[in-house]
């Protein structure tokens, strides 16, 4: 079988490795890919939001079968172009693909189908929405609508805050995203992701996991799109993700297949628990980056015959070899990140670390210049390690980032903080 996946970050190299270990994987191409990637795929350059281009590139190449990593291509309707090319791929519609890129769009569906969520309305003007601040009060969380790459998200301690925020977003502080504005609940809890595979009619849950998303220790700091994971997540206990899948996720199924747009893809919900409460905080149509970094290396191969099985509409009966183990990855960004930093230091070391089924570093924003490795991105490395239990995987990740010679990126070094501290 010969493979397209389309992406460039930690999420596709650790994607690209998984399917590149099942026996089926024949070629295996990469778009845009990057320096680690580059190791074990071929990688091709090509404008991944571009419906016509991808398709033509995969028809050039024989291609089988297309993963979408990113969001940005399943909002263009890349995966539209493919299917009707007549070629397989993994991700949803552009129609499917609004539960992540319209905030209200997702917030419909769940007033439709009953899934719990924070209370919201949608404002398309800056008056209405400061007067639903004023009559809430704070907490309370200000979101652009659209695609806002994680940023459009403000959770306001305080009205003025609040106030602030919808005019910002008004001014345009995050492009056309934030032409439209959704006011939620603040909702206390602790908060997982829980993936789930779709074929349009059937589900399989595949894993869960948690994100840290703040920049700095103790969860302080700005946001960024996620500084370590860990998988799978204690929070989430079978109790508890029984009800995410019955009470949220095979809900909108229902509801998107009821309105002639039926999910085929990976479903990631963002969840707020509470007292053994799930609610919803957000819906992705993609794997998480890098929620995905640590799913994988528990996956491994099946990977790719859990998403063929998905695309082709045969998850009815299928199911996930879990062994009881634990996967945890330390991100490693350029010094400044989230905000402005510097590109192109040099990344030593990474030659002598151990490549196994316990031990990977997936490469996000790299690049490989005169035969070394350089930072090309915000977030650089995902170092990721396998154990049975996740202080053991802990140590191992942190192991291999003190052996990384790279003195201009950092780390958070409290990554499974949470997890542990439940013993
Ligand atoms: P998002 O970019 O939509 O994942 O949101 C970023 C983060 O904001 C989430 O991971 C939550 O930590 C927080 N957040 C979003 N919505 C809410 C909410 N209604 N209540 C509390 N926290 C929220
Ligand atoms: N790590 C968060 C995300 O992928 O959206």
């Amino acid at each position: 079988m010969n493979i397209l996946i389309l992406g460039g970050g930690g999420r596709e190299h650790a994607l690209a490795w998984a399917v590149k270990q099942n026996p089926k994987c024949d070629r295996l191409i990469v778009a845009p890919g990057n320096a680690g990637i580059a190791a074990i795929a071929e990688c091709a350059d090509l404008t991944i939001e571009d419906g016509d281009a991808v398709a033509e590139f995969a028809a050039r190449n024989a291609v089988d079968f297309v993963i979408i990593g990113p969001e940005a291509p399943l909002a263009a309707g890349v995966a539209d172009r493919l299917r009707a090319a007549g070629i397989l791929c993994f991700g949803p519609s552009r129609a499917a693909a609004r539960l992540e890129a319209s905030k209200g769009f997702a917030k419909e569906i769940c007033a439709a189908c009953g899934a719990p969520t924070a209370a919201w309305a949608r404002f398309t003007a800056a008056g209405p929405a400061k007067q639903y601040i004023l009559q809430r009060g704070a907490p309370i969380v200000i979101k652009a609508d659209g695609l806002a790459a994680g940023k459009g998200v403000i959770v306001a301690l305080r009205e003025a805050e609040a106030l602030a925020a919808v005019d910002e977003m008004f001014a345009g502080a995050f492009g056309a995203a934030g032409a439209a504005v959704v006011i939620e609940e603040f909702m206390e809890g602790e908060e997982a992701s829980l993936f789930v595979l779709c074929d349009g009619r059937d589900l399989l849950a595949i894993g869960t996991a948690q994100d840290h998303k703040r920049v700095g220790e103790g969860d302080t700091g700005p946001n960024t799109g996620g500084m370590g994971a860990y998988s799978p997540a204690p929070v989430m206990t079978p109790d508890v993700e029984a009800r995410a899948i019955n009470e949220i996720i095979r809900p909108t199924l229902g509801e998107m297949a009821r309105r002639g747009m039926p999910f085929q893809g990976v479903l990631y919900a963002g969840l707020m628990i509470s007292d053994g409460v799930p609610r919803l905080v957000e819906y992705n149509v993609r794997f998480g980056d890098p929620e995905a970094q640590a799913l994988m290396m528990r996956l491994g191969a099946q990977a790719l015959d859990l998403m063929q099985a998905a695309a082709e509409g045969r998850l009815a009966g299928a199911r996930v070899n879990w062994a009881e183990d634990h996967a945890l990855t330390v991100v490693m960004a350029a010094g400044g990140y989230p905000g402005e930093y510097g590109k192109g230091s040099v990344i030593r070391g990474l030659g002598a670390l151990p490549e196994d089924s316990s031990h990977m570093v997936f490469h996000a924003g790299t690049a490989r210049h005169n035969g070394e490795i350089t930072a090309a991105g915000g977030r650089v490395l995902g170092v990721t390690a396998r154990g049975d239990t996740l202080r053991v995987a802990r140590d191992r990740a942190y192991g291999m980032v003190d052996a990384i010679d790279w003195p201009q990126g950092f780390c958070r070094r409290d990554i499974g903080w949470r997890a542990l501290q439940r013993g």
